[in-house]
């Protein structure tokens, strides 16, 4: 699928220091923001090993409308911004809400039903349907999110765009991220976890198990944990480093308190 788009972005990447941009480069590198726009293309994939991929060609047309678009006045009526990469503005067929000043770039996917409180969807992102990204929450260049999640007010979903061969933060569906929550650095939360409000997730961040010997792992929430802030001892036992904690997996009061109102949608 997408030979030819494929062909074109892979050259361009490969010569864009030694060769002059065409027109025919500057519509393929269009195209995939518009194929990313409808969802059409997405810039990390799950494969059936449940290991996610960044789709690296896609990662590269991003990185390339950078390149070879300049910054211009966007007219939104009686707002005005300046940048390289244009807003989404018909969302009614989609029947997605969306507050005001909420930003979603172009070149990114917002499911059907999402309500959008005033947030920031960038480039390359993916976000599933429904029920909502809530104030000041960022989901970050190609990040994905799946479907029915819900991240509460000001989480912060990284996006990662280089190196090119490394996935984005990713979000598997029927998550919750609690407010004010940072996910970074290419790690993945898996089906159903719940994470409780200011958790912070970096590649190094030790994730124990308290429900399996307190097993300490990194980079991946399994599916369905509800997992707290916390910090682990250092091994000499000098210090406690910052740690998230499995406490349990989801169960019924975990749904009850993570349900949102559905008069609110
Ligand atoms: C995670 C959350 C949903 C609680 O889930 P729950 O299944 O009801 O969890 P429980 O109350 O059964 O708690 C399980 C354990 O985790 C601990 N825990 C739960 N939430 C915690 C938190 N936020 N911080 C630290 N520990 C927490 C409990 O103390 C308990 O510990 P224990 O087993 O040692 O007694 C809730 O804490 C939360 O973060 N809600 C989201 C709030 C939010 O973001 N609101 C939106 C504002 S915009």
């Amino acid at each position: 699928m997408h030979t030819h788009l494929v062909k074109t972005i892979e050259n361009v990447w490969e010569n864009y220091q030694s060769k002059t941009i065409t027109d025919a480069d500057h519509e393929a590198v269009r195209s995939t923001l518009e194929l990313l726009t409808r969802g059409e293309v997405r810039s990390a994939v799950r494969g059936e090993d449940g290991v996610w991929r960044a789709v690296e060609w896609v990662k590269r047309a991003v990185l390339l409308h950078f390149l070879i678009t300049p910054s211009r006045i966007i007219d939104t009526g009686p707002l005005q911004f300046y940048d390289k990469v244009p807003l989404q503005v018909a969302w009614g067929e989609r029947g997605v809400r969306v507050v005001p000043p909420t930003t979603v770039r172009y070149g990114s996917y917002v499911g059907r039903g999402v309500v959008l409180m005033p947030c920031f969807v960038n480039i390359g992102a993916w976000v599933g349907s429904g029920p909502m990204i809530d104030t000041w929450a960022t989901v970050g260049s190609c990040a994905q999110v799946g479907e029915r999640c819900h991240s509460r007010g000001g989480v912060g979903i990284g996006g990662v765009l280089e190196p090119i061969q490394a996935s984005p933060v990713i979000i598997e569906d029927d998550v919750f991220v609690g407010a004010r929550s940072e996910i970074a650095e290419g790690c993945v939360v898996r089906k159903g976890a719940v994470l409780a409000m200011g958790s912070y997730l970096s590649a190094s961040t030790k994730i124990v198990d308290t429900t399996q010997g307190n097993k300490v792992t990194f980079g991946e929430i399994p599916a369905g944990a509800v997992v707290v802030p916390g910090s682990i001892p250092s091994a000499d036992r000098t210090h406690s480093t910052y740690a998230l904690i499995i406490k349990k997996y989801r169960d019924e009061k975990t749904d009850a308190r993570t349900a949102l109102n559905s008069i609110l949608r």
